[in-house]
């Protein structure tokens, strides 16, 4: 994959009054990576990418794409950029294919090739058997898909995506990440935002973590993995009180805490930990009366970033 960072964002800033909606970020993006920006409700995607798609001009800080200031040459870089906003609409009056060949004019595409570019979004996009019904007569899921082939009709080098696949039925999300992945395959740059772990984790090259306006972690998702290993633990049920110091010393263990009748055990070994535990418990004479593996899920240790604050 080639390196060369094409979106250079430097300590970007958008406050609304009090809000800091988006509050002094740093990232680049490189060519021809999926880019994702992972955060709750209310973090600053939206923010984020209305402001790198000249929708919003930021407080503070710079955008560079393709190193030209952003909002100096937004004619030229929206050339470049395809987008689909989080609250957007297709024009609902026209057909499918109306809409892509209305879009296509707009970026000055000939009439041929818009009818051409059309259909293979059509077909591509599994719209072209109702490429000639109203837009308003489509699904949810149709119109997003419709949406992202309107995004495609100008052959984009980057592609902004908010929340792609967001409140979409499985059919639908399933159609819009694989030609994600395949645009990506092809060149495409795309950044994209999301709340769901999994579609970040599974589309995404490189993850920014952001939340109430910060950037707190910015990871490839094997990193951000094996940081979830660090949660690893056990939650462990005895018969009677156990000597925390005397686990702490058993191989595979980190730490151990005491909460009502249970003992969180964090491990750095879980079959390890699992079998010392197993002994140390017959040796005392101690019965197991439960045992369970909680495996946070991304989620948990997306969470337990946010809530520490970490800073790298
Ligand atoms: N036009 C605006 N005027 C005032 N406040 C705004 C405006 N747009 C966004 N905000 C505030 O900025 C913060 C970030 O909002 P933003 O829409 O960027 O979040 P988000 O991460 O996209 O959330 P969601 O997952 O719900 O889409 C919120 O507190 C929001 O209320
Ligand atoms: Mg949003």
């Amino acid at each position: 994959m080639s390196q060369q960072n094409i979106i250079e964002v430097q300590n970007l800033s958008k406050h609304f009054d009090l809000v800091k909606a988006v509050d002094d970020i740093t990232f680049s993006v490189k060519e021809r990576e999926i880019f994702g920006f992972l955060g709750p409700n209310g973090a600053g995607k939206t923010t984020t990418i209305r402001m790198l798609t000249g929708v919003l001009k930021p407080t503070a800080g710079k955008i560079f794409i393709y190193g030209k200031d952003a909002w100096k040459n937004q004619i030229a870089i929206k050339q470049i950029m395809g987008n689909v906003p989080e609250m957007s609409n297709a024009y609902m009056d026209l057909t499918g294919f109306q809409n892509l060949t209305f879009i296509g004019e707009i970026y000055g595409v000939s009439k041929s090739e818009r009818k051409k570019r059309a259909f293979e979004l059509l077909k591509k996009f599994e719209l072209f058997k109702r490429k000639d019904d109203l837009a308003k007569k489509y699904s949810k899921g149709m119109k997003q898909r419709l949406l992202l082939c309107m995004a495609l009709m100008s052959n984009p080098k980057i592609l902004f995506l908010d929340e792609p696949t967001s409140g979409l039925d499985v059919q639908s999300s399933i159609i819009i990440k694989n030609l994600i992945k395949q645009y990506n395959q092809e060149g495409m740059t795309i950044f994209l935002t999301t709340h769901n772990m999994d579609v970040a984790n599974e589309l995404c090259d490189r993850i920014a973590i952001i939340n109430k306006g910060n950037l707190i972690r910015l990871d490839t998702p094997e990193n951000l993995r094996a940081i979830e290993k660090k949660y690893q633990a056990i939650d462990l049920y005895p018969s009677e009180q156990l000597n925390i110091s005397e686990l702490e010393k058993l191989a595979g263990i980190d730490k151990v805490k005491q909460i009502k009748n249970y003992y969180h055990i964090i491990v750095d070994d879980l079959h390890e930990a699992m079998s010392q535990i197993i002994n140390y418990t017959k040796l005392k004479n101690i019965k197991i009366k439960k045992l369970n593996t909680p495996e946070p899920t991304l989620e948990e240790v997306f969470v337990k970033i946010i809530n520490r604050g970490e800073n790298n």
